[in-house]
């Protein structure tokens, strides 16, 4: 006989910081608000990049900005260190819909084994 197992599948929020190394010291730190277009941009792209760089499980889709902070480096550039709310999706990562057509995934999902 089947033994059915319900698994309980929560929606994971995570954390993710997008801080690539910097040899230099950080300038003054320019604070952007979490719904600038700036930061809807970079967001964008940090979820691009985790969506690319993880190869198993499903593609994350983006819930909200926590908080954005953009660090000045020298002698040019901006580092945008980002806290982001993902959602899991129902595509998988080898799926090639892209993620803005794959919907969010049910906070509670039952699979019977
Ligand atoms: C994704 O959704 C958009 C808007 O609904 C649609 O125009 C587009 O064809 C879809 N793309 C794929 C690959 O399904």
């Amino acid at each position: 006989m089947k033994v059915l197992v319900a698994l309980l599948l929560l929606v994971q929020l995570l954390s993710c910081k997008v801080v690539p190394f910097d040899p230099f010291q950080p300038l003054h730190p320019r604070f952007l608000d979490c719904d600038d277009p700036e930061s809807e941009e970079a967001a964008a792209i940090a979820v691009d990049y985790i969506n690319a760089h993880h190869h198993h499980g499903y593609k994350y889709a983006l819930n909200s900005i926590e908080k954005i902070k953009v660090l000045r480096r020298r002698p040019t550039g901006e580092i945008f260190d980002l806290e982001l709310d993902l959602l899991e999706t129902v595509c998988h990562i080898v799926n090639p819909l892209p993620v803005e057509n794959c919907t969010v995934r049910p906070l509670t999902h039952h699979v019977s084994v």
